[in-house]
């Protein structure tokens, strides 16, 4: 029987995985089963989950996806350690100073790191640190403490790695934006210069199959791909796709879902005509539970199987570019 799982596996790369939310939908237990062999969890391992006040660690959620990557023998790329986003207002507001908010990550690391150090591959130790010009984005971290912010919590975060986690930078628009793609591999040299271990950079591919209001339309080409994934490769890291989807706008015709399986298409051909590219997550199982229509009125169906759970021509697309290789 196809599946995207089996496909990989045949390319000889390290994981085919989704974003995760556990639900009532046994449909999607029985496609993690039979296509994937890894999950990023969603939500429930950001720090407004597991730390909503200080040093008060909430891991109820986020147990229930360790125990679930255990039974179900599953890969986890655990997500994110250090981020602006989802960050309680303890921590963004807390005007702490510098030595104060590095002991607040220092904590933070130690703790959800070394709870999950049997279950993480991979761990986003920082995620979505760039503008869009390449420059470091305005955040409580960067204010605080300056962009050694980075290194330290690289630094950190192979301190209290108790298990095999491989250290990531997490980032979208790495795929076309030259400019932020230089600063991710500004961020890896920097890292590196300051003595410390990353061992690679996601890719998130939040793409667009044509043009909409919140994105530019077509999605790259597979050449634009391979040259941006080889941008930070090339410094001696592995790269992944972690976050990808591929949204239109709403509701999509035959025509639009033709094109966005292409898009799948030349995605998937792109991270395996690139050796250091190690696996790809798509974010989210069906398009009924995307983030996007919610985040951009009109947009979605951005996934590879639609509200019913049906395979769709992205599915095709999708396997077939793995397949290619
Ligand atoms: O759980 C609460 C629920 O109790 C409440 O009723 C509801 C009302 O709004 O909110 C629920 O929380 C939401 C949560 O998703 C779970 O569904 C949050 O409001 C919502 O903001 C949150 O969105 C997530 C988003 O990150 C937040 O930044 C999305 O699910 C998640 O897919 C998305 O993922 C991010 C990656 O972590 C980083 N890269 C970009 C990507 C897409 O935005």
């Amino acid at each position: 029987r196809d599946s995207l799982y089996k496909s990989m596996k045949k390319s000889g790369r390290s994981f085919i995985g989704t974003a995760l939310t556990l639900r009532d939908e046994p449909r999607e237990d029985e496609i993690v089963d039979a296509n994937f062999n890894a999950f990023t969890p969603e939500n429930s391992m950001k720090w407004e989950s597991t730390e909503p006040s200080q040093n008060n660690f909430t891991f109820d959620d986020a147990d229930r996806y360790a125990a679930y990557a255990k039974k179900n023998h599953l890969q986890v790329h655990c997500h994110t350690l250090v981020w602006h986003s989802q960050l309680p207002a303890w921590v963004s507001e807390g005007g702490f100073d510098n030595k104060t908010l590095i002991g607040v990550m220092e904590n933070h690391i130690k703790k959800v790191m070394t709870r999950y150090a049997s279950v993480c591959t991979r761990w986003d130790v920082l995620n979505e640190a760039l503008n869009e010009n390449g420059t470091y984005r305005d955040t409580v971290w960067l204010r605080t403490i300056g962009e050694a912010y980075i290194p330290i919590a690289f630094r950190l975060a192979k301190k209290y790695n108790r298990g095999h986690a491989k250290l990531y930078y997490n980032d979208y628009n790495l795929e076309y934006n030259e400019e932020k793609t230089a600063g991710a591999a500004r961020i890896v040299k920097l890292i590196k210069s300051y003595g410390g271990c990353i061992d690679g950079v996601g890719y998130q591919a939040h793409l667009a199959s044509e043009s909409t209001p919140t994105a530019p339309g077509p999605a790259p080409d597979q050449a634009t791909l391979e040259a941006a994934l080889h941008a930070t490769a090339d410094l001696g890291v592995d790269v992944a796709y972690t976050e990808i989807d591929v949204r239109m706008n709403t509701p999509p015709s035959a025509e639009q879902l033709q094109v966005q399986s292409d898009t799948y298409n030349r995605i998937a051909k792109s991270c395996l005509a690139v050796r250091k590219c190690v696996g790809m997550t798509v974010w989210g199982i069906s398009d009924k539970y995307s983030w996007i229509p919610g985040v951009f009125e009109g947009e979605g169906a951005a996934l590879l199987w639609n509200e019913d759970y049906e395979k769709k021509p992205a599915y095709y697309g999708f396997l077939k570019g793995i397949k290619a290789k």
